[in-house]
């Protein structure tokens, strides 16, 4: 079959497609899924440039994101049938409950082989049915993104009509939060370095729009927006050149969801962290419980992912470049082998 291997963590030009990759056969309880698209994510980025904090598989197929068919199951598999529209979980071993070493150790993509194949094999738990009314191409913008932005938002912030949450940039992670945010009737102020960008998500429902290029102190103009409070939840993925000024926009017990470091790794001044009793918490993707939970929301409401460009399955080293060229609004997608 074709797949895509990742030679060395030395950067894009160490992808390599291959044709001649040996088709996985499912066990007694996995199944074989034909994978109609994929979706990168900035993780993605860091596997191949060796920045990714978990020991990467040598030769490793990327991607955590897929979407596909069932196209064979193993005899002990008991719920999921041939024909099955399915996506894989980024972590195959978190169903429920609190991630664990062992389950952050094992995730698509990196530590074990991903999704940038023709075929793809995973036990049962780890195969998530998606809403029917998604094309291929969408349904593989979810498990990273989609259900990482749900956690933030919901599981953590537990969101509520009325209340307000900055987020940050217009990529992949804040563009499902901000359909999410809207779906839950709360107020979105949205920051980007982009104009265009920010037009499009007021098109999108985001109420107050920040260019944090030409407003650096955007965590005064937050503070100014609501009041003088700060907000209830921020989306909080720049890392160390965003945190400080997230912990300063966030109101008094308030949640800031440590999703991703765009910007680096850095030390930051813990004060109002103590001071305005913020919940400052670290987020990872997120369970199978938590991806069907999402998938219930996008049934319901008919949400439909937000996708910048798409790539062939050929030009998968394309979507990388585009990517780091941070010119996109929400996801990238590479379509399935052909
Ligand atoms: N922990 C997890 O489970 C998890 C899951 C998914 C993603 N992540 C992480 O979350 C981060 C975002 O992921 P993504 O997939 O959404 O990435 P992405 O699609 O590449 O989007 C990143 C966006 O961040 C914005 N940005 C960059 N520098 C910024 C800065 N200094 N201040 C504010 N915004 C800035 C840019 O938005 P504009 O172009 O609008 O300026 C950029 O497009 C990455 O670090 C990723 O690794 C973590």
């Amino acid at each position: 079959m074709k797949a895509f291997q990742l030679r060395k963590t030395s950067g894009i030009d160490a992808l390599v497609l291959r044709n001649d990759v040996e088709q996985p056969e499912p066990g007694p309880d996995e199944v074989l899924i034909h994978v109609r698209a994929n979706s990168l994510n900035f993780r993605d980025f860091m596997v191949a440039h060796g920045q990714y904090p978990a020991a990467i598989k040598p030769g490793v197929i990327p991607l955590s994101d897929g979407a596909g068919d069932v196209v064979a199951v193993g005899k002990k598999v008991s719920t999921t049938k041939v024909g099955d529209c399915v996506a894989g979980s980024v972590f195959p071993d978190w169903v429920s409950g609190p991630l664990t070493q062992e389950i952050f150790e094992r995730s698509l993509g990196g530590p074990l082989d991903g999704m940038l194949a023709e075929y793809v094999v995973l036990p049962e738990r780890a195969v998530i049915p998606y809403p029917e009314y998604l094309s291929y191409e969408e349904a593989a913008t979810l498990p990273n993104a989609g259900v990482t932005a749900w956690h933030a938002l919901v599981e953590l912030g537990r969101i509520r009509a009325g209340q307000t949450v900055l987020l940050l940039g217009t990529g992949g992670v804040c563009i499902f939060a901000l359909q999410f945010a809207k779906l839950h009737n709360a107020t979105v102020i949205q920051t980007s370095s982009s104009d265009e960008k920010l037009e499009q998500a007021r098109a999108m429902g985001a109420d107050h729009l920040i260019n944090y290029r030409h407003i650096p102190d955007w965590d005064q103009e937050v503070l100014k927006l609501t009041g003088g409070c700060g907000v209830d939840i921020v989306v909080e993925v720049g890392g160390a050149q965003t945190l400080e000024r997230s912990l300063r926009a966030v109101r008094f017990g308030g949640v800031v969801a440590l999703i991703g470091l765009v910007s680096g790794f850095g030390q930051i001044d813990p004060l109002p962290l103590m001071q305005r009793s913020i919940r400052l918490t670290g987020i990872n993707t997120g369970s199978g419980d938590m991806f069907r939970a999402m998938n219930r929301a996008i049934s319901a409401t008919g949400l439909r992912p937000v996708i910048a460009r798409t790539y062939e399955f050929e030009h998968a080293t394309y979507a990388y470049h585009f990517l780091q060229s941070a010119k996109h609004f929400g996801k990238i997608v590479i379509t399935g082998a052909k």
